[in-house]
């Protein structure tokens, strides 16, 4: 007898005759938890002369076996929803594309899948420790790129981070991927996630989710949580690493929160207090924190980063982005300007820390 077999242990298994799966990824999380509904391969597409492709499967037998109708029918709207994202996003260039999707029969299990090009896969780690500043600031400047596409196109991540992206292989761009906690804004249903405070990881989640505080305006909640999100990555590549105070602590949000009293965390707050109060306090909190924890290579890169972070992390989301748009009725969560900063970013990085090396060798 073969046993049970779910999505996530499906090396060597072909689906309907064309993906062979050769590798699981990512089925490990990095704490080391197994995951045990997704199966995320490399496989080859044998019908397109062995062609390399990403599938992610997907079986909902475990919700189903534990007869829990609720979380099986949310699951199974997140899995549509991550399909028809994905589709919406296939002419994107900064986007991982999808090439197919379909169900499978493997040893009586139906796993359904999405099938994407197979692109350069990253560190797991969630800052890329392998790679040097600079190329942290690269990643971050095709992040915010691809973010712009998305959200051009009404789409909203929230689930940025390092591990979300892989390299394109042809053209060797930062390319996003994982839209399993993305929504289309402009569409008037919505997915499971929508409601939850927090969406993606909350580690790089905006402080107004963490207090349960959800802007009316859709396209600010979804679009001002990303900027949070795209500013707490900055915050990583430029902490200071003495500042850490624990191993593998670089979130910016929990930084922060570390400078309020037990009283105004969100657990307490929330059953007392109105968001909007809070905002000064945060705000105050996160000039320490920006002031503290963050190092740059010359004077003016450290404080164009602390400016950066500052607009980005602004505890209001009403404030968030490029504030001075608001005057002018422009959109403050458009990426545009930060796209460019990001650029001039790894230049003046690369500049300066060609500078410091050559100065140390003389
Ligand atoms: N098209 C692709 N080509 C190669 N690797 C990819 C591709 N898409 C995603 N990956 C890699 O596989 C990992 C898992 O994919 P994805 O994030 O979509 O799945 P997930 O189930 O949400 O996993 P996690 O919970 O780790 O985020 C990504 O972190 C990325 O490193
Ligand atoms: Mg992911």
């Amino acid at each position: 007898m073969t046993g049970i077999r779910g999505a996530d242990a499906l090396v060597g298994e072909t689906l309907n005759g064309r993906y062979k799966l050769l590798e699981e990824l990512a089925t490990v999380q990095p704490d080391g938890e197994r995951r045990s509904r997704t199966g995320c391969y490399h496989a080859v597409d044998t019908k397109n002369g062995d062609k390399a492709v990403f599938v992610k499967a997907v079986d909902f037998r475990h919700e189903d076996h534990a007869g829990d109708v609720d979380r099986l029918q949310n699951m199974v709207q997140e899995f549509v929803n991550e399909r028809e994202i994905a589709s919406r996003c296939k002419t994107l260039s900064r986007v991982v594309s999808i090439l197919d999707h379909d169900k499978a029969k493997i040893f009586g299990n139906i796993v359904h899948y999405l099938v994407y090009d197979f692109e350069k896969n990253r560190s797991r780690s969630p800052i890329p420790a392998h790679q040097t500043p600079v190329e942290r600031v690269k990643t971050l400047h095709g992040i915010a790129a691809a973010l712009r596409q998305l959200h051009t196109n009404g789409i909203a991540h929230h689930d940025l981070s390092f591990r979300n992206t892989v390299q394109g292989n042809a053209c060797g761009r930062t390319k996003i991927c994982d839209f399993g906690s993305a929504s289309f804004v402009r569409s008037s249903g919505s997915v499971p996630h929508d409601e939850y405070p927090v969406i993606g990881a909350v580690d790089v989640a905006p402080p107004e989710a963490q207090y349960g505080y959800k802007p009316l305006d859709s396209r600010v909640r979804h679009f001002a949580y990303d900027c949070y999100s795209l500013g707490s990555l900055l915050f990583r590549c430029f902490l200071n690493r003495e500042y850490s105070l624990f191993e593998d602590w670089h979130s910016f949000s929990f930084s922060v929160l570390c400078f309020l009293p037990e009283g105004q965390q969100p657990n307490q707050w929330c059953q007392y207090g109105e968001y909007a109060e809070l905002i000064p306090i945060l705000r105050e909190a996160s000039i320490k924190v920006v002031n503290d924890a963050i190092v740059g290579p010359t004077p003016e890169i450290e404080q164009d980063v602390k400016k950066a972070v500052l607009a980005l992390c602004d505890p209001d989301p009403l404030r968030r982005g490029v504030h001075g748009l608001r005057r002018t009725n422009g959109n403050p969560y458009s990426l545009e300007k930060f796209v460019s900063f990001f650029d001039r970013l790894s230049r003046s990085c690369e500049v300066a820390l060609a500078v410091g090396k050559a100065r140390q060798e003389s």
